[in-house]
C-alpha cells in the first residue's frame, strides 16, 4: 500500500482527480467505483473542472457506488443517490442508464447484493475505487466485525457511524441501515484510491496503515490489495 501525504486538501484532491482522469483516458470503457461523504467532494470538484475544461469525458464511463442508506426515499436530500447527482453526475456528460447506485429500498436485499455484484463483473469489474474512511476504520459500510465481509450486503450501522453521519439529518431520524458494497467487492477493484483528512482520521489511518490487517479494522486489508494508495493531508497522517 502506498501512502502519500500533502499539505493542501487542494492539493490531494487534484492529485486524486489526475488519477481517475488517467484511469478515464486510459480504457475505452471505463468502470469508476464512487464514494460520498466529505473526503471525495473537492476531488468530484476537480473532475468537474477537467470535464468543463474539455480534459475528459464521462461519455463512456460506467459508475458503481459503495453504499445507500436503507428505507430512505431515493431522492431524499440525504440519500447517496441525491449527493451523485448533486456533487458529480447532474454537471458531467455521463449517460445516467451507466450509474449504479446500489438501491437501498429493495425488497430482498440478499438477492439485490448479488445481482449489484453480478453487475459489477459484467461490466468488466471495477478499474478503480474511490474509498473515504470512518472514524472507526470502515470503508463503505463495512462496519469493524468478526470477519471480513464478501459482496454487497444489508448493515446495521454502528453507534460510531450515526454519530458520524447524524450531523447530516437535521429534520429527519437518519437511517440505521445500509446496503453496502462487501470487502470482496472493493477488493476486486483493480486500483484503489482512499482520501483521508482531519485529525478525527488519524487513529483510523493508523490502525489501517500500521497496524494488523483485521477486520476490527476494515480498511486495513488494503495493506494486501496491490494497487492502493492514501492520500492523506498531515493531519490525517499525524499518527503515522
Ligand atoms: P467522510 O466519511 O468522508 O464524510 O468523512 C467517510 C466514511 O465514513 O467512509
Amino acid at each position: 500500500m502506498e501512502v502519500k501525504i500533502f499539505d493542501s486538501t487542494a492539493d490531494l484532491a487534484l492529485y486524486a482527480a489526475r488519477i481517475f482522469q488517467n484511469v478515464i483516458k486510459e480504457n475505452s470503457a471505463p468502470v469508476l467505483g464512487l464514494a460520498t461523504g466529505a473526503s471525495p467532494v473537492e476531488t468530484y470538484k476537480e473532475l468537474i473542472k477537467m470535464y468543463n475544461n474539455g480534459e475528459i469525458s464521462f461519455k463512456d464511463v460506467t459508475t458503481f457506488n459503495l453504499d445507500e442508506y436503507c428505507d430512505l426515499p431515493k431522492d431524499d436530500k440525504n440519500s447517496y443517490y441525491t449527493f451523485m447527482m448533486e456533487n458529480l453526475f447532474n454537471y458531467v456528460d455521463i449517460d445516467k442508464n451507466n450509474v449504479n447506485i446500489p438501491d437501498g429500498n429493495a425488497a430482498d436485499t440478499d438477492k439485490y447484493g448479488e445481482e449489484y455484484d453480478k453487475k459489477i463483473m459484467n461490466a468488466g469489474g471495477i478499474d478503480i475505487q474511490l474509498l473515504g474512511i470512518g472514524v472507526n476504520g470502515h470503508i463503505g459500510f463495512n462496519e469493524p466485525s468478526e470477519s471480513f465481509s464478501e459482496g454487497t450486503h444489508k448493515v446495521k450501522l454502528t453507534d460510531s457511524t450515526l454519530k458520524a453521519n447524524s450531523r447530516y439529518f437535521t429534520d429527519s431520524e437518519m437511517p440505521h441501515y445500509a446496503l453496502t458494497m462487501g470487502i470482496g467487492s472493493i477488493m476486486n477493484a483493480k486500483k484503489i484510491v482512499l482520501i483521508a483528512t482531519g485529525e478525527a482520521k488519524a487513529q483510523a489511518v493508523y490502525s489501517a496503515v500500521k497496524g494488523e490487517v483485521s477486520p476490527n479494522c476494515p480498511a486495513s486489508i488494503l495493506q494486501t490489495h496491490n494497487d492502493a494508495i492514501f492520500l492523506l493531508d498531515s493531519a490525517a497522517a499525524s499518527m503515522l
